[in-house]
């Protein structure tokens, strides 16, 4: 096991209702705020009304800024900037999924800033400072309502890049898993499959002896694998949506990778293709991850076929551990085809007409490799998106 430290400075707080303390928490921090949401879901469900209910009864007023898009843009993270400087806001409220979480996060470092917020997203770190930021989360999925990272996409030659540092961490985040009943089927598959993968990015690790976090990443994978269908057959089912949800935060808050040092290259790869193409993250986490398994997998074969046997159940072959290993891919495949997501890049409507872009892209020209179990160069990567056609 590496050393580390782990300190995860999110306050949770869980349950039906518990939108109703959005205000009051809210309160602990600022009374002039800027409210930061999505599409218009959290109007049509009702949730904007009873949140704006609680601020006020708390004394918080507030700026808005709704219509951030899933691969949410700097273009809207500038205006929330101009906003917050403008109007001398204290603390962004995020009501909705990982999109308007990781808006709020850009438009936090942005705010006390004179530079432009993109530098931390391409090379300048963590940031120094941040507004102050609380989630009310809507979807189990990213796990950024507990995560240090935001992920933000430049119109500008759309690239899509991550940062992160202790000072993007929510300092509160509402989770009331009732929420989740109004979400399409395509955007739970989509966040089962993220989540699925934040536990198998930290699962594919070269540490040994890490058999007491293996346990929880692989108790927290069939987790999901049994809750995510159940909600999808039955989306009223609130005692799932709990076990899915509190699965969703506990698989990204780096708990599960204490001691250990992930992967993340199916990540990086997938943010290009959601950079080009714009699809939801975790539909193309699904295409990525699968097809990077099959490339990796001779590099540590007995780590596979534990999975395998661990989280899908495969019957140990002890004289053909590929077929054990395949098996288990195979399995995983099977799930996310079950939940109703595609797992080839034709499925997704993707040619392989920009693979070799997609690699350059991804490895800043050949500037750097990606992943930690196995480094990836631009033709290793270019060879998985092949084999994700
Ligand atoms: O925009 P609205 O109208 O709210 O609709 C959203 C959106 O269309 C809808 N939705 C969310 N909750 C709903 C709902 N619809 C009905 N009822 C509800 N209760 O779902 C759609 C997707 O929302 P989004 O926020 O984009 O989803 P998600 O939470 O999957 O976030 C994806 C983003 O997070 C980034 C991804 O790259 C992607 O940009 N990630 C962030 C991470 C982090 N900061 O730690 C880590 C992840 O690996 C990931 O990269
Ligand atoms: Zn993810």
């Amino acid at each position: 096991m590496e050393n580390f430290t782990f300190l995860n400075p999110t306050k949770i707080i869980f349950g039906r209702d518990t939108e109703a303390s959005a205000g009051a928490e809210t309160a602990r921090y600022s009374k002039k705020i800027l409210l930061h949401y999505g599409g218009g879901s959290i109007k049509a469900s009702g949730l904007y009304d009873r949140v704006c209910a609680s601020l006020k009864a708390a004394g918080v007023e507030w700026v808005e800024l709704g219509g951030v898009k899933p691969n949410p843009r700097l273009s809207l993270v500038q205006e929330g900037v101009r906003l917050c400087k403008q109007h001398g806001l204290g603390f962004i409220l995020a009501v909705g999924g990982g999109s308007a979480i990781d808006s709020a996060k850009a438009i936090a470092m942005g705010a006390v800033i004179d530079g432009d917020v993109w530098d931390f997203y391409v090379g300048r770190g963590a940031p120094a400072d941040a507004l102050p930021i609380g989630t009310v989360l809507t979807i189990p999925a990213a796990g950024s309502e507990s995560s240090d990272g935001s992920v933000i996409t430049n119109e500008d030659g759309w690239l899509k890049r991550a940062v992160g540092g202790p000072f993007l961490y929510p300092r509160f985040s509402i989770l009331n898993p009732a929420l989740c009943v109004t979400l399409p089927p395509f955007q739970v598959a989509c966040g089962a499959a993220d989540i699925m993968a934040h536990l198998m990015e930290r699962y594919f690790t070269n540490v040994t002896n890490v058999a007491f976090t293996d346990r929880l990443i692989e108790a927290t994978m069939k987790t999901v694998a049994a809750q995510a269908p159940k909600v999808l057959t039955n989306p009223d089912d609130y005692d799932a949506w709990s076990e899915l949800m509190w699965a969703g935060t506990i698989a990204h808050n780096n708990l599960l990778n204490t001691g250990r040092i992930g992967d993340w290259a199916s990540h990086d790869i997938e943010h290009e293709v959601s950079g080009i193409y714009d699809v939801a993250h975790g539909a193309g986490l699904a295409v990525v991850f699968p097809a990077w398994m099959k490339y990796v997998l001779h590099h540590d074969i007995d780590r596979f076929v534990q999975w395998a046997v661990r989280v899908w159940n495969v019957d140990l072959d002890v004289f053909d551990k590929e077929a054990t290993a395949r098996e288990g891919i195979a399995r995983l495949e099977a799930f996310f085809h079950r939940i109703g997501l595609g797992t080839t890049l034709a499925s997704l409507g993707i040619h392989d007409d920009r693979i070799d872009e997609m690699a350059q892209k991804g490895t800043n020209d050949d500037s750097r490799t990606l992943g930690q179990f196995v480094r990836l160069d631009s033709r290793a990567i270019a060879d998985i998106l092949r084999l994700a056609r």
